[in-house]
């Protein structure tokens, strides 16, 4: 935890060395350039003083957080392009490029052209940080997804399930944000809606009114949620209550049938691996589908990516997960996959399982940065498989 405090200070001595040195302008503009990287990499320092913490943003304005978020994304941006600048420069050093490509070199500037790569850098640098962070903060467009599930029966084809997840209410993420995520997935007149975990970050006593606006959500099939593992650094028992008395029906290792005509559906929700690390109830498929009528299929609610292996065993036919903010950006996507099994974004065919993690409908305030990484919110629509 120690290195998520400092390792951003040695990012920013980096990108001073190998990134703003080089630059063909004097060393005033130079340290100027300097000093919102070194704002963006106390950032996490700052938050603390104004009485936030790791997880929990401070009650700042959202336009505070947003520039706090934006130093704080350019330092990261700059960091990985500048990383891949000097990869390029240390290749050219190693690899005989002008006995592979002689042509080519003809061309080629006899030295690494370091001010200009520097330069052309940080411009892009700038550019992304602007653009994903504005996209990370944007009220989030519907997005369609058609889905065969094996078993469904006819009274569920063309059935509209829209998912919610990733919500992350903080100072950042406040109640017109929400406002308008409801009412974007109201006007979809979804049949069920799902909301597998992270709502929040943050107390009841300070993000309820933030949320308040999932009272409105409703749908003919019912709305249905589980934790994520944020529920639990932010009160759970408070919050599972409070989101309760906004009308979602929490599944906690349990299950309900739905019903249309002759048709059944099951909709199960297991508790993220957070709960059982810190003491509250642990994920527990067999109980979650426990006295299940057999046959019908089932859709589970279950936050994190990571245990579809075994689900597909427990006999679920979807698994909607979130949890993974789909890798926010190219080359940490990498990371966040491998930290979750290999799962970050998209649809995944699992031993027969259909896995379908949502890159989210919002994220967490700490690094609200989405780079070709659009948030959304998703409309699932059902379908019987095809003969
Ligand atoms: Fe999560």
């Amino acid at each position: 935890m120690r290195a998520f405090f400092y390792a951003p200070f040695i990012m920013a001595a980096y990108e001073a060395l190998s990134l703003l040195l080089p630059l063909r302008v004097n060393f005033l503009v130079k340290l100027l350039l300097f000093v919102p990287l070194l704002v963006g990499a106390g950032k996490n320092h700052i938050c603390g003083w104004l009485g936030g913490g790791m997880l929990f943003a401070p009650d700042l304005p959202r336009w505070g957080m947003i520039a706090g978020s934006l130093l704080y994304n350019l330092l990261v941006v700059a960091f990985v392009l500048t990383v891949l600048k000097d990869l390029t420069w240390l290749l050219c050093k190693l690899l005989p490029v002008q006995r592979i490509f002689p042509r080519l070199a003809v061309h080629m500037p006899r030295k690494f052209p370091a001010a200009a790569a520097s330069a052309f850098v940080l411009a892009l640098a700038v550019v992304s940080t602007v653009w994903g962070t504005w996209e990370a903060v944007r009220v989030p467009d519907v997005k369609y997804h058609d889905v065969e599930i094996p078993g469904l029966s006819a009274e569920f084809e063309g059935k509209k399930v829209a998912m919610l997840v990733d919500l992350h209410a903080s100072a950042l993420n406040r109640r017109p944000l929400f406002e308008a995520i409801v009412a974007r997935t109201m006007a979809e007149k979804p049949d069920l809606i799902v909301m597998p975990g992270d709502f929040v970050d943050g107390p009841v006593s300070r993000r309820e009114a933030d949320l308040e606006p999932l009272s409105r959500l409703s749908a003919p099939l019912g709305v249905f949620a589980s934790s994520g593992n944020h529920e639990y650094y932010s009160g759970y028992h408070a919050w599972k209550e409070q989101l309760q008395k906004f009308g979602l029906t929490w599944l906690e290792n349990e299950h309900r049938v739905l019903s249309l005509g002759t048709g059944r559906l099951i909709i199960a929700g297991v508790p993220d691996q957070q709960g059982g690390r810190m003491g509250y109830t642990a994920p527990d498929l067999k109980k979650a589908l426990s006295g299940a009528p057999a046959g019908a299929p089932v859709i589970l609610l279950a936050h994190r990516p990571e245990a579809a292996r075994e689900n597909a065993k427990g006999g679920v036919a979807l698994q909607l997960s979130g949890h993974t903010h789909g890798g926010m950006m190219p080359g940490l996507d990498l990371i966040v996959a491998r930290a979750n099994k290999g799962f970050v974004k998209g649809w995944y065919d699992v031993d027969g399982m259909k896995l379908f993690n949502s890159p989210g409908t919002s994220l967490w305030n700490g690094f609200p940065l989405r780079i070709f990484d659009p948030a959304e919110i998703t409309v699932l629509v059902l379908h019987r498989p095809k003969a």
